[in-house]
Parts: structure tokens; C-alpha cells; sequence
């Protein structure tokens, strides 16, 4: 959808391969990315050396000016090869030549190099994004258990939708309703702020001008909904909404379990509040009950639903007793909680 190529995935990766401008539009666009990474040089791990290969075929002054460089690799090398590491940073430094003193450090720099092995083969990759894309400008308001954008987006992916209106019943801060309608409207995920790829030495502001996405990568939804019971996450909601420059959004206070919606939506993307044990969690089930029998209310026949929870297997048990059947799981690690996002459709007539 964002162009490129894909050639697999794994352990929170996604490989593609593609035009070196599909750095800036994965950057302005992947709404689910957490950052943007380019492959610079590969060794077979059979090879004599593998951490001299790799240094041997980077060019480090792509990078730009470089002063402290951070470090970082997947688990297989920092569990069961470290002396690569070690190894890696004892050469950086005269690797990046001199251009000025490199220092490997955590924390602050103007670098982040990450080594990772996949298969018969070990590489060495560049970050182009700098903070993580997670950051997202319009959360003025912090509501307490709000969702990490991206996973809201994978989750209105998740729904699959074919348009329509999209309906959040516990919309919370509203992060699910405007990762929806940014991306009905093809809006860059940042509107301001600064990515590493800018100190690149090849970079072009025409060429970040030139990758622009002129066709929203959803069906774009006709006009999304929100409920909330809470009046002040409700008012907080709102604040996100006008600065995401959706202030026209319509979110309402109230009770999703009794709520009638007039035009029933199409698809329902959502996240409940958990209940991880107790009393709480008592509390969820009977919450999740009476929102799954007011559902013929809310969402059409043969409409599309995903929640998100970290109660995925009593959710899944309140389906069952109202015939609901899962389409979909997929599972996923949220703020040190596991949760899975269930998709099902409402059965026709
Ligand atoms: C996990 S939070 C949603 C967070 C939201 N996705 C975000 O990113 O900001 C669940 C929300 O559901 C609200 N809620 C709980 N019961 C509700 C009900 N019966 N009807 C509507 N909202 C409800 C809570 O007040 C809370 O704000």
C-alpha cells in the first residue's frame, strides 16, 4: 500500500525492499511503525568474520555527521554472540573515519545502528526515523489507559473495513477514532517533527516533498463515532480530536451497553477497559456481557468488530454465549501486557 516490496517478517519485524524514497514515506506514513530502519551492509554468518565484513561494506558517511553512535542488536546476538558486540564497538569509531571523534554511547545520539541476524545471515542496519513514530503531536490529553497509536492503526487494518461509518464504544481519549480518520484522509502520522534521515548525506527536501501519498491506504470511512462514560476523559477526548484537526468528529457521553446508535455502524474497532484479576475483573465480564447483547443496536448485519483485551479468553466466552465466533486473533505484547485483538462479524438477518 506504501509501496515497496515485502519479504517477510519476524519478532516485531517487517522486511521490504523497495526505491530508497520509500524510507520518507514509510517515515510520513506507517502509521503502525514504531521506526524506519535500512539495511547497510549483510555477511553470511558462515563467513571468517562477520562483524569485519559487515564494518568492510557500510559506508558510514551516508550517515552525515556522526559525533556518538548507540548500539543495539536482537536477542540472538546480545544473548548468544555479545563478543560481537563488544567487537563492533571497539571498531565504529575508526570505521566512521574522521569525521569527528564517534563515541558508541547509550542514550543521545546522533546515530543508532542496530545489528540483527535472520536466518543463515547477520546485518547491519541504520535508523532513519530518530524518536519513535509512536509519538503522536495530537495527545494533549493523556487519558490513563490509553492505546499505543500504532496498535490502534493495526487494529482499524485488523478490522479490514470496506468504508462505512466506524463506531468506538469506549473511545476513551479517542486515539482508535483518529487513527481512523487520519488515515480516511491520507494525513502524514506527523505534522511536525524532526527525522533522522534529514542529516542523511544524500537527503533532499524535494525529494521528502516528492513522497507524498495522495490516496488513503483504508477505504476511507464515511464519518466515525465515539461513546464515552467518563465526562472528563470524554472533554479530554475532545481536546485530541481538535488538535488532531478533527474537531467536527462527533463523540457523545454515554453508556455503549444501552446505547441505539441511528445509523448502525459498519465497523466496531475498539478497546474496553481491562479487568486483569478480582473483583475487576468480575466487573469486565459483566461489562463485556451486556455490551455484546446490546450489539444488534450498535453494529449492522454482517458488520465487522476487533476489541482489543487483555481478558481475550472471558471475552471469548461471552462470544460464545451470544454465538458470536472469532475470524480473527492476533496477539501482541501493550505497555507489558499481553492483549489480542479479536475480530468477528455480526451474523446477517
Ligand atoms: C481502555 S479505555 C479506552 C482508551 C482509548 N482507546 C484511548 O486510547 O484513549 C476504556 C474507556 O471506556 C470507558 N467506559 C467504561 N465503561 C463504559 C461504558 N459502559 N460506555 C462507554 N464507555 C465506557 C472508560 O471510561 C474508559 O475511558
Amino acid at each position: 500500500m506504501l509501496g515497496g516490496s515485502p519479504l517477510g517478517s519476524g519478532q516485531g519485524f517487517v522486511f521490504l525492499e523497495g526505491h530508497p524514497r520509500l524510507v520518507y514515506v514509510l517515515n510520513r506514513y506507517a502509521r503502525t511503525a514504531e521506526r524506519v530502519l535500512v539495511e547497510m551492509a549483510a555477511a553470511r554468518l558462515d563467513e571468517d568474520d562477520v562483524v569485519d565484513s559487515l564494518i568492510s561494506r557500510c559506508d558510514f558517511g551516508l550517515l552525515g555527521r556522526v559525533t556518538g553512535v548507540t548500539l543495539d542488536a536482537d536477542e540472538s546476538v546480545t544473548r548468544l554472540r555479545s563478543r560481537w558486540m563488544t567487537h563492533l564497538s571497539s571498531l565504529l569509531p575508526r570505521a566512521f573515519g574522521s569525521r569527528g571523534g564517534v563515541r558508541v554511547q547509550r542514550g543521545r545520539s546522533d546515530a543508532y545502528l542496530y545489528l540483527g541476524v535472520d536466518g543463515s545471515s547477520a546485518s547491519l542496519y541504520a535508523d532513519t526515523t530518530g524518536d519513535s513514530l509512536n509519538f503522536r503531536e495530537y495527545r494533549v490529553y493523556n487519558h490513563p489507559s490509553s492505546i499505543r497509536p500504532s496498535l490502534a492503526a493495526s487494529l482499524v487494518f485488523m478490522a479490514n473495513a470496506d468504508g462505512g461509518v466506524l463506531y468506538d464504544p469506549f473511545c476513551g481519549g479517542g486515539t482508535i477514532l483518529i487513527e481512523a480518520a487520519l488515515m480516511s484522509l491520507a494525513r502524514p502520522t506527523h505534522a511536525r517533527r524532526t527525522y533522522r534521515f534529514r542529516s542523511f548525506a544524500e537527503y533532499t527536501a524535494e525529494e521528502e516533498r516528492s513522497a507524498s501519498l495522495n490516496h488513503p491506504v483504508i477505504r476511507p470511512f464515511e464519518y466515525e463515532v465515539g461513546t464515552e462514560i467518563n465526562s472528563v476523559h470524554l472533554k479530554g477526548c475532545r481536546k485530541n480530536l481538535s488538535a488532531a484537526g478533527l474537531g467536527d468528529l462527533r463523540v457523545s457521553l454515554g453508556d455503549c451497553t444501552k446505547t441505539v446508535l441511528e445509523r448502525r455502524a459498519d465497523v466496531i474497532v475498539t478497546n474496553p477497559p481491562y479487568g486483569v484479576r478480582g473483583s475487576k475483573l468480575n466487573r469486565m465480564e459483566a461489562l463485556s456481557s451486556r455490551f455484546l447483547q446490546n450489539l444488534p443496536n450498535i453494529l449492522r448485519p454482517g458488520g465487522r468488530a476487533v476489541v482489543v483485551t487483555s481478558d481475550a479468553e472471558m471475552l471469548k466466552r461471552e462470544m460464545a454465549r451470544t454465538g458470536l465466533v472469532p475470524s480473527e486473533v492476533a496477539k501482541t505484547l501493550h505497555s507489558h501486557l499481553w492483549v489480542e485483538g479479536i475480530a468477528f462479524r455480526m451474523p446477517e438477518g
